[in-house]
């Protein structure tokens, strides 16, 4: 086990009718709020009222600024802080999932900073000082309701970037299973891939003495996965939608990473699929996790003969570790596809003109900054581009 610090104070308020509270919980820390949300589900469902009910329930005063993209864009971020400045905002409110959480750090930390916020993704200055954040999760996917880290979109430059840092954990995370009952399939299904990822970024790893955060990814990863087909037959299953909402959080919080050399080749290769052509990134996950499994895992076949057996259930050909571990990623996809996700880059209409560039970009040999990415195995951006040619 390596050496680590364990740090994840995020309160995270859960069970049904929380989000009716809300007012109460921020109560203490507030005069007035940001409320910050999406493209209008809120409203859609109801719950921009309750929030409204219970800000004004609670004598607590806000500004709204709604409009964030799946993909949060960077000038909605610079409106934000603007908006924060100029009405003396003391807190954010973001009702929604991770992009309107994503969005809601960025102007959380602009706000105290001279500079463009950017500067923070792209040159990775450190921060002392952010506005507190509050959440109400209504989608359970990016896990942004517990982690220190927000992820942007610059539309000029067309790069999209992650930034973390301890002063972005969210100061409150309400979550009410209930309100999951109104995302459509496919939010659900980008949502699973995307908290599958989290840990698989966290458990593939070479590290050894390992055992304890070993068996909490697994744990997780069944409980995902015996769960979320139950919300496609049902999305108003409260009690499946509770085992998916609690793995979320706990997929991203840091835990399941502590004292293993974690990975995230996957999501550094998803966020240039999400830069370039905007697709979702639990769909774009679940096209190149697959193909990420197929080319690494003779770098550690032990670790994918784990995975096989305690998380994908394959009990037959024990001494065969290769058919093993084919046989786990056959089922992982299978799985994805049950879940209605899609399987190939064609499928998120990505073709093979981009691939090279992406790929680049990638690892940064693009910006003549050539980093490897990836913990299992190291990838430069030749083992990329190989990665995206066998997803597509
Ligand atoms: O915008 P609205 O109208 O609210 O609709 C949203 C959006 O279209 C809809 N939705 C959300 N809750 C709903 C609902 N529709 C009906 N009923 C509800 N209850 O779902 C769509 C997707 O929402 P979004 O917030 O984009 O989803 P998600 O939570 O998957 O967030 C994705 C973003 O998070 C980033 C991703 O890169 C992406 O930009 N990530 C953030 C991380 C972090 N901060 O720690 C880590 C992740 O790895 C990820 O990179
Ligand atoms: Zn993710």
């Amino acid at each position: 086990m390596l050496n680590f610090d364990m740090y994840m104070p995020a309160r995270i308020v859960f069970g049904a009718d929380t989000e009716k509270k809300i007012g109460e919980l921020i109560k203490p820390y507030t005069k007035k709020v940001l409320l910050h949300y999406g493209g209008g589900s809120i409203k859609r469902t109801g719950l921009y009222d309750t929030v409204v009910k219970s800000l004004s329930d609670n004598n607590i005063d806000f500004v709204e600024l709604g409009g964030v993209v799946p993909n949060p864009r960077l000038s909605l971020v610079h409106e934000g802080i603007k908006l924060c400045r100029d009405e003396n905002v003391d807190l954010i409110l973001a009702v929604g999932g991770g992009s309107a959480i994503d969005s809601a750090k960025a102007i959380a930390m602009g706000v105290y900073y001279d500079g463009d916020v950017w500067d923070m993704y792209e040159k990775r200055l450190p921060i002392n000082k952010a506005l507190p954040v509050a959440i109400i999760l209504t989608i359970p996917a990016a896990g942004s309701e517990s982690s220190g880290d927000t992820v942007i979109s610059n539309e000029e430059t067309g790069r999209k970037y992650g930034y973390g840092s301890p002063h972005l954990r969210p100061l409150i995370s309400v979550m009410n299973p209930e309100l999951f009952f109104t995302l459509p399939k496919n939010q659900i299904a980008n949502g699973v891939a995307d908290m599958m990822s989290h840990i698989f970024e966290r458990y593939f790893t070479n590290t050894v003495n390992v055992d304890l955060t070993d068996g909490l990814c697994e744990t997780t990863l069944r409980t995902i996965i015996s769960n979320a087909p139950k919300l496609l037959e049902n999305p108003e299953d409260y009690n499946a939608w509770a085992e998916i909402g609690f793995a979320g959080t706990v997929a991203h919080n840091g835990l399941l990473g502590m004292g293993r050399e974690q990975d995230w080749a996957c999501h550094n290769m998803e966020h240039e699929l999400s830069a370039a052509y905007d697709v979702a990134h639990g769909a774009g996950l679940a096209v190149l996790t697959p193909a990420w499994m197929k080319y690494v895992y003779k770098d550690n076949i032990e670790m994918f003969a784990q995975f096989a057996i305690n998380v994908m259930g394959v009990s037959k050909g024990l001494r065969d570790k290769e058919a093993l571990v084919n046989e786990a990623i056959a089922r992982l996809q299978e799985f994805y596809r049950r879940m209605g996700l899609p399987q190939t880059l064609e499928e998120l209409g990505i073709d093979d003109s981009r691939l090279e560039e992406m790929a680049q970009k990638c690892t940064g040999f693009y910006y003549k900054q050539e980093g490897k990415i990836g913990g299992l195995k190291k990838l430069d951006w030749q083992d990329v581009l190989k990665i995206y040619k066998l997803a597509q």
